[in-house]
């Protein structure tokens, strides 16, 4: 049989890690795994007792609203201006997805015919590559560099280089791997550009509330005149650890968030409706758990960089998302991300993602997901002292 639309995809080079992974601890090895960006902490009380209540109700069993019930996407517009100082109408500028992956890949589809061109930061969260892949379209990537002065004059260029002349450019800040941040006035002038060139900005603000150190991520909407331009996906995956609800939201331009709305009305029905009505409670009463995790990773973050400054492995701490990106040290470099971040899983039971999986721009690096308590972290942290002899 031929699967032409995925026969081209590479293999996916975390299985290689996560299959190392099972192995040593079906052997017996405890593995403390920092891999996969999945969230260990628990979600708000509130979400799991409204979900139970709603979920007894037969009059929520029924399909419900694709674009996401009207209080909970008044509950998303309260957000924003709390927040943010953003204004919303939740009638027009805000939808629900099911998680920020979905509603990425079907605006993709939305957004791209065959042959089109889209801008896309190097490396990349997998799905900003591959979902613009998937509608047929030529991906270009724009190398990302920690200085948003230098990353600016990097997309401009791309963008007035690329033939034919990309519809869109996707950006995400803080950025998952690399933790790069960016400001409000670098949004100011991706959006002043956006709206001279007539593309649209695709925001996924998946890491929105994880600002480490005072750094409060601005939402690209706070730039003057952004709706004209941009979309942005909210997700409650990371800040208020939902990961397993599937739960975001895509806010912004009106025209984008009624074609996604009109294509979505033909694909799904939406999610649960008792999760809605637990994630409107939850984004209306839990408004301060986001900086308890936030806090909480922030801790996590000293443990893991701290340490490995202590046994020599080099590494700028982010200032945002739940990752550390380190650069492998220069006694390994030669081994490459996948060799590196195996030898890893074997030698020190310290799973990691190595940067290539990333895109060829995150080779060089492996990412440290925070998913795992101080302590863990840790003993990690001995874990990579006693086996990367070559450090000391
Ligand atoms: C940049 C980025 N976007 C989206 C997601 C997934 O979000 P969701 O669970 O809402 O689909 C992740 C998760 O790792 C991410 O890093």
């Amino acid at each position: 049989m031929d699967f032409r639309r995925i026969n081209g995809l590479p293999p996916y080079v975390f299985t290689i890690i996560d299959s190392l992974k099972v192995e040593s601890r079906r052997a017996g090895h405890d593995v403390i795994d920092l891999g996969f960006g999945n969230p260990d902490l628990p979600s708000p009380d509130i979400a799991v007792s409204k979900l139970c209540e709603a979920a007894g109700n037969p009059r929520n069993h029924r399909y419900s609203s694709s674009r996401g019930i009207p209080k909970l996407r008044q509950a998303v517009a309260d957000l924003y201006q709390r927040r943010f100082g953003v204004d919303l109408d939740p009638e027009t500028e805000v939808i629900n997805t099911i998680g920020a992956k979905e509603g990425f890949s079907h605006l993709m589809w939305v957004l791209l015919e065959a042959g089109d061109a889209v801008l896309v930061p190097s490396p990349s969260y997998p799905i900003h590559l591959f979902a613009p892949l998937f509608a047929g379209a030529n991906v270009r990537e724009m190398p990302l560099t920690s200085n948003q002065d230098d990353f600016f004059d990097t997309l401009t260029e791309r963008f007035e280089f690329s033939w034919p002349r990309p519809r869109v450019i996707v950006l995400s800040f803080p950025h998952n791997p690399t933790t790069t941040c960016v400001d409000l006035d670098f949004m100011q002038r991706v959006v002043d550009f956006a709206r001279e060139r007539d593309v649209v900005l695709v925001h996924d603000f998946a890491y929105a509330e994880l600002g480490f150190d005072g750094v409060k991520p601005p939402s690209i909407l706070e730039a003057e005149g952004a709706k004209d331009v941009a979309v942005e996906f909210y997700s409650m995956t990371k800040s208020f650890s939902m990961a397993g609800w599937r739960m975001a939201f895509m806010v912004g331009n009106p025209e984008v968030v009624a074609a996604l709305a009109k294509l979505k009305s033909y694909l799904d029905y939406g999610t649960f409706q008792p999760i809605q009505i637990a994630a409107t409670v939850t984004l209306n009463e839990a408004v301060d758990y986001p900086v308890e995790v936030g806090e909480v990773y922030q801790r996590r973050r000293d443990a893991l960089c701290d340490g490995l400054q202590r046994i020599g492995w080099e590494i700028e701490p982010p200032r945002g998302t739940m990752f550390a990106w380190a650069p492998i040290p220069e006694q390994y470099s030669h081994m490459g991300s996948v060799e590196f971040a195996s030898m890893l899983v074997k030698d020190a039971d310290v799973a990691v993602s190595p940067g290539v999986g990333f895109g060829p721009g995150g080779e060089g690096f492996v990412r440290f997901a925070l998913i795992e308590n101080e302590q863990r972290i840790n003993q990690a942290v001995r874990n990579l002292r006693g086996s990367l002899d070559k450090l000391r």
